[in-house]
């Protein structure tokens, strides 16, 4: 190393303790809130806004939602995202098209041109009837997070045809028994919920969209920020050696 190299090594290392003070600063700050925390947010709001949020449930039914339909004025279900949009995003088109949930309404995917603005605008119509004392500007901007960047194609995780997860069994155990255990039971059979292995069973969707989201009003993490593929092994573990009942 010349003169001026070992200048430089020398008076970096006397200023270290200070850049450490500034850092130190910099964390007593306001939090910054990350893309992620948005998406994660915006995920559990489109899975049930009131429980979220801790707020009531809205005691009238959902001026869209069909007049036959199965859900229909039943405890604020019919106000939730996904009673109309779908846990694979894509309403009529997806796992929602037949069964107990039809309401024949489209998906999401086509909006990932979204903006806070446009959905507030979506949301407020006459159609939508999210009014005041429902959805405020932080739930519009992280549901706009999370319709803009946080929906996926779920058909290349879970095999339509069987519903069936396509990740690794044993990558997913290893997570399951590392992320989950500790609150769901090493069989998935917490008091705190149905059997994981029926829910990932009948419903592999949802359960993919909790695990990246979290549960709403719950505290349980969101493996939002890692990327898509743990959700399905996961999945893929619960479906396949997990008790069902
Ligand atoms: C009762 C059923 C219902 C509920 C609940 C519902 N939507 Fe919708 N949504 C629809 C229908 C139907 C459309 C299509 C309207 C149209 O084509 O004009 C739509 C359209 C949209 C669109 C535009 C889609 C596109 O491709 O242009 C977005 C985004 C959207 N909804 C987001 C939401 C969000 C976020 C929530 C929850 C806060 C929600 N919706 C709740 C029925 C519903
Ligand atoms: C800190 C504790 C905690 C951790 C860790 C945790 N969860 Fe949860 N989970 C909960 C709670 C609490 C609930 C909600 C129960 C309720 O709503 O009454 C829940 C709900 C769920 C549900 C929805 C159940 C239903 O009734 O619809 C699924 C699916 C789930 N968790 C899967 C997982 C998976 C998979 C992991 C690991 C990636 C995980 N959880 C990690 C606490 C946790």
């Amino acid at each position: 190393m010349n003169r001026l190299g070992m200048i430089v090594v020398i008076v970096s290392g006397l200023l270290s303790p200070l850049w450490a003070i500034a850092a130190q600063d910099q964390a007593s700050a306001e939090p910054v809130y990350s893309d992620m925390y948005s998406i994660a947010r915006g995920g559990r709001l489109y899975d049930n806004w009131f429980e979220e949020k801790g707020i009531e449930r809205p005691k009238v039914a959902h001026p869209a939602y069909p007049p036959a339909g199965k859900f229909r004025g039943n405890n604020g279900t019919d106000w939730r995202c996904k009673e109309c949009h779908g846990w694979d995003y894509l309403g009529v088109e997806g796992a929602y098209g037949k069964g107990k949930h039809l309401t024949g309404f489209r998906g999401i995917r086509d909006a990932y041109r979204t903006t806070p603005k446009k959905l507030a605008s979506i949301l407020s119509d006459r159609f939508h009837g999210y009014g005041p004392g429902t959805l405020n500007t932080t739930d519009v901007y992280d549901l706009a997070a999370f319709v803009a960047r946080g929906t996926f194609p779920m058909d290349h995780y879970i095999d339509r045809e069987t519903n069936r997860g396509m990740g690794s069994v044993r990558r997913g155990r290893e997570y399951y028994q590392t992320a989950c255990v500790g609150c769901h039971g090493i069989d998935g059979k917490g008091e705190a919920t149905p059997p994981l292995g029926r829910l990932a069973k009948e419903d592999p969707w949802e359960v993919m969209h909790k695990i990246l989201n979290g549960q709403p009003g719950a505290e349980m993490p969101a493996l939002r920020a890692f990327s898509i593929q743990p959700a399905a092994d996961i999945v893929t573990y619960l479906q396949q050696e997990m008790p069902h009942r």
